[in-house]
């Protein structure tokens, strides 16, 4: 199998690569036989040929690769974006990526946030009229289609239920946003009957956010809309304990193909001092494990991530004194040190 990574910008040519020797050890460990090559696309290609992603690059993604693995988007000398959102959101939609799945991963348990990836205030509708090249009236339309909430309502149903959760929440606005709000409601509603196992909530969306901060143990499943399901990854990931650790998979059900990626983006100040945490990036790579079936291998990683991230190689993000290549070094180290325990792969060095 094939992957494409694209480290993007900022830390994301950081944390990326730091985390592909993970990668490729644990494929020839487990006999997975995934290949990847890099592609630049990015703030740099953008400025330099004002192409984001290259035309025909989502046939040739669906063709002959089965998953992207991204950095992050995002430089300071491009301040709207642009290149950021043709990338990143041409991905997402160009390749129907329409579930996102944002596991908040805390003390008490695993609290599954699943984003709709394609529609609502990402859908592009919108626009603005200028007077004298001042903006004067901005549109930006929050756009959702029946069929769209359907069918990331069910796959998500559908999925807590196979993991054996027995609550789900449902995230909107529909007080003040009466027209998605209430369509998200209706689906939900009669989406649910077909899930007696599932008891089903919902929330407004700002008394939500505060409950989730004061006791995020009450939940399970968590279904949002596009812009919700990005703000309350944040969130979550301040309570998971910072930005370097959230980890992200955005899925077609229907084409397999998937695109895994940190929450984060690329930390204009951290750029260039070697100490991004690169532990969200790599449990991504869990994700993308779990995805293709390699429960194992994904199995491994994290528990590798965790405890080097309970070591002195830690990133200072985590209190530690490492950089992203010393973390990055330790997690190998106890790959290495796994896969011969756990008789994966026999002893290079004679020792049991
Ligand atoms: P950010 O996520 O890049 O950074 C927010 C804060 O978290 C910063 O203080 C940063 O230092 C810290 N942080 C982030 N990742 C970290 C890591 N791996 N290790 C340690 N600390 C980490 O958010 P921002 O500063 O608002 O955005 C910077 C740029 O990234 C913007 O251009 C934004 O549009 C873009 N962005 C891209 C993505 C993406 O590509 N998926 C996601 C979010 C933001
Ligand atoms: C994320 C990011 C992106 C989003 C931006 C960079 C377009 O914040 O992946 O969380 O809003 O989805
Ligand atoms: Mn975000």
């Amino acid at each position: 199998m094939r992957i494409a990574v694209v480290p993007g910008d900022g830390i994301g040519q950081e944390v990326v690569p730091a985390t592909l020797p993970a990668l490729t050890m644990l494929s020839e460990a487990f006999g997975l036989g995934i290949d990847y090559d890099v592609f630049d696309w990015g703030a740099d290609q953008w400025l330099a040929t004002g192409v984001g992603l290259p035309s025909g690059a989502l046939g040739h993604l669906a063709r002959d690769y089965g998953a992207v693995f991204l950095g992050a988007l995002g430089d300071p000398r491009i301040p709207d974006m642009a290149h950021g959102r043709d990338i990143l959101l041409g991905l997402r939609k160009g390749l129907d990526l329409y579930v996102n799945h944002r596991p908040l991963v805390l003390r008490h348990g695993v609290v599954d946030l699943y984003r709709e990836n394609t529609q609502g205030l990402y859908a592009g509708v919108g626009g603005s009229l200028t007077r004298f090249g001042e903006v004067t009236v901005a549109i930006d339309e929050c756009v959702y289609t029946r069929d769209v909430v359907e069918r990331f309502v069910r796959f998500c149903l559908g999925r807590l239920r196979e993991q054996g959760r027995r609550k789900v929440t449902l995230v909107h606005k529909s007080n003040a946003v009466p027209n998605t709000g209430s369509l998200w409601q209706d689906v939900f509603r009669r989406e649910m009957a077909a899930f007696p196992e599932l008891t089903g909530s919902e929330e407004y969306v700002d008394s939500f956010c505060y409950n989730l901060v004061r006791d995020p143990t009450p939940y399970e499943g968590i279904l949002a809309s596009n812009l919700f399901g990005d703000i309350i990854s944040d969130i979550g990931a301040a309570l998971m304990g910072g930005l370097g650790l959230a980890s992200s998979a955005s899925v077609c059900p229907e084409s397999g193909f998937a695109l895994f990626e940190p929450v984060h983006g690329s930390a204009p100040d951290l750029v260039g001092k070697g100490t991004a945490n690169p532990y969200a990036a790599a449990m991504s790579l869990a994700l993308m494990f779990d995805h293709f079936g390699h429960g194992a291998a994904a199995g491994l990683l994290r528990d590798c991530l965790t405890e080097a991230a309970d070591s002195e190689a830690a990133t200072p993000d985590l209190g530690g004194k490492g950089s992203t290549r010393d973390f990055m070094d330790q997690v190998t180290a106890l790959l290495e040190r796994e896969l011969v325990r756990r008789r994966i792969r026999p002893s290079t060095t004679g020792e049991l």
